[in-house]
């Protein structure tokens, strides 16, 4: 549509605001809403000096293959100094590298490399807590008039005990008591990772000085760890507690705190308003009303959050610890809810998998050999179509499946073990229920070597790798898929090529169809360029069958004779009428 001016202006004006409401027309164009994340978590990405640790310059090594594959951004899982308590999520030192990943020279090579490349690099920022080790902590614990003893959470005991009944994200109370001042300190993840008082404005500055001084370094931005977790609601209230728990739940008294939006609306302003950033925020409890603030298309606070609704969808009784499997309508409800609540206030991040969630194609796939690959490109084509910013963790572009544990020796993440020894040490859960639990849902599952051939280790190190390699790497590696056009990484280039050719996909407007059905998931995209003389708006339909049956479907008559612009059957047709084979996804275009 074309505003020429004269009498028909309002008219048409009238129409252009309707479609804009639609979802139908993006005024809005920003290059992070048109670019695809790649998710790297170094310790498992390439180990280049044998010591079984993936590092910085293993990633400068594989920088080519990201170029191969299409991304534009990298999300680097934290690489600063760190005793590795949480695996980089509890930092000693903001401005300093982690021993293990190698040095600041390396990192700034890495950078440049990058750059060169025309990926962008977006850090980790971990500011909700430090490392007991950090400097700041070690000071604060030395004495209640310490310069930096309030930039941590203190509290006297409460008729002898914990000051609340708060339970910690990693098992046992928030609350670790502290003998040098006979006080307590919260911690809500490990007892190693002290929260930091945001509501101390000093704490506040520090944080934007170190955000400023990797910015000038020329980072592209930040993914900010339980963002929505910074602000605590004053008094520290108990928090809810179920039947049978041991702990009260702090949710609600600082998820969403009283004061969030407005501390980031101050970093922003101090901060990120004064360079071209990406951003995305990690809040877990995040509503899709609050999304709307934190991620306004005005730019006032972040560019966008991930939201927990899909992954909490299989927990239960006892939090993540099941089996069970997530339900399409509900997995349905979610995402649509998100899509079209936040069309024209605030954009979306879209993911199934990082390194805290096991692998998609275990959990919402079918990662026998027969469905492996198809389900994974199933999936891919289902998330990478949606409006969003896609966001791709290693080793899903080939398809990566969970791993065969034995014991809880295999496993080496904190959560895990922890909630391993809660759970049945206090006979909630028997140890081979247990056991089956975190083979389906750790967060280790996400966290063995990238598989890059198919020699010793899968080419992730020549030395003993820190997490057992998955042994499915003779058949899933790189090197056969980089070889073999109809693999699953050939796939996801695809996807990625897609979106950068095709405005509908990143700005188009969403719409789904057939919510109840239990086995599809399908839906349109529409959208109309403003600079574009044609009247008629493009149309996408995206069908995609979750299940390994088949499955007769009738195809809204504008798409029967459509071109298919993806699908992961070679042999894939359109129709009226189409015959839906097991996992079969495709992408049609009026
Ligand atoms: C969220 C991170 O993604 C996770 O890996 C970490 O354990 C916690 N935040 C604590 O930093």
């Amino acid at each position: 549509m074309r505003i020429t001016g004269g009498q028909d202006t309002i008219v048409l004006l009238a129409k252009l605001y309707e479609k804009m409401e639609d979802g139908n027309l993006e005024t809005n164009k920003k290059w992070w809403k048109e670019s695809v994340v790649y998710q790297i978590y170094p310790r498992s990405f390439k180990d280049s000096n044998g010591d079984g640790i993936g590092d910085i310059k293993g990633i400068t090594e594989k920088l080519d293959y990201l170029k191969e594959l299409g991304i534009d951004v990298i999300w680097l899982s934290p690489v600063y100094q760190s005793p590795n308590d949480d695996n980089g999520y509890d930092i000693s030192d903001y401005q300093a590298i982690m021993k293990e990943f190698g040095t600041m020279e390396d990192f700034d090579e890495m950078l440049a490399a990058a750059h060169e490349r025309g990926i962008k690099l977006m850090m980790d920022l971990v500011v909700n807590h430090t490392s007991d080790e950090h400097k700041w902590f070690m000071e604060s614990r030395k004495s209640k008039d310490n310069p930096y003893r309030d930039y941590y959470i203190w509290r006297e005991a409460k008729d002898g005990k914990e000051p609340n009944n708060w339970g910690s994200c990693f098992g046992g109370s928030a609350w670790e008591y502290d003998e040098a001042t006979n006080m307590y300190f919260l911690h809500l993840f490990s007892k190693k990772q002290p929260d930091l008082n945001w509501d101390n404005e000093t704490v506040r500055r520090e944080v934007f000085d170190m955000m400023t001084w990797w910015l000038e370094k020329g980072v592209d931005g930040f993914r900010m760890d339980v963002i929505s977790m910074i602000s605590k609601v004053q008094g520290l209230p108990d928090g809810p507690k179920g039947d049978g728990t041991l702990y009260g739940d702090f949710g609600p008294n600082v998820i969403n705190g009283p004061h969030v939006h407005e501390y980031l609306k101050e970093m922003r302003s101090q901060v990120l308003s004064k360079f071209d950033t990406i951003t995305v925020g990690e809040t877990s409890g995040v509503t899709v009303q609050e999304a709307v603030k934190y991620a306004a298309d005005d730019e006032s606070e972040l560019n966008m959050v991930f939201q927990f609704e899909q992954n909490d969808l299989d927990g239960g009784e006892h939090s993540k610890w099941n089996l069970n499997k997530i339900y399409l309508p509900d997995l349905k409800e979610v995402l649509n809810r998100w899509q079209t609540y936040l069309e024209g206030k605030a954009w979306n991040s879209l993911y199934w998998s990082n390194h805290d969630q096991p692998r998609i194609v275990s959990r919402l796939g079918n990662d026998s050999d027969k469905y492996r690959e198809l389900s994974a490109k199933m999936l891919a084509t289902c998330l990478h179509m949606m409006k969003g910013t896609p966001y791709i963790y290693q080793g899903e572009e080939l398809g990566m499946t969970n791993v065969p544990f034995g014991s809880l020796e295999d496993f080496r993440d904190i959560e895990s073990i922890n909630s391993y020894h809660e759970y049945t040490e206090n006979g909630i859960i028997a140890k081979e229920d247990m056991l089956k639990y975190l083979c389906y849902k750790s967060r280790d599952n996400a966290r063995t070597p990238m598989q890059w051939d198919d020699s010793k280790n899968a080419g992730f190190t020549e030395g003993t790798p820190w997490i057992m390699v998955n042994p499915d790497f003779k058949e899933i590696n790189v090197k056969e898929q980089l070889t073999r056009k109809t693999s699953v990484f050939h796939y996801y280039k695809k996807l990625i090529w897609l979106r950068r050719h095709n405005p509908i996909i990143v700005y188009g407007g969403f719409e789904l169809l057939m919510p109840e059905d239990e086995d599809i998931f399908m839906y349109t995209r529409s959208y109309e360029d403003v600079n574009s003389s044609k009247e008629t708006c493009e149309k996408l339909l995206v069908i995609c069958n979750f299940s390994d049956k088949e499955r007769e479907i009738a195809v809204p008559g504008e798409f029967a004779e459509g071109e298919i612009l993806i699908s992961n059957y070679e042999d894939a047709g359109c129709g009226k009428e189409i015959c839906l084979r097991a996992y079969e996804a495709l992408a049609v275009h009026n």
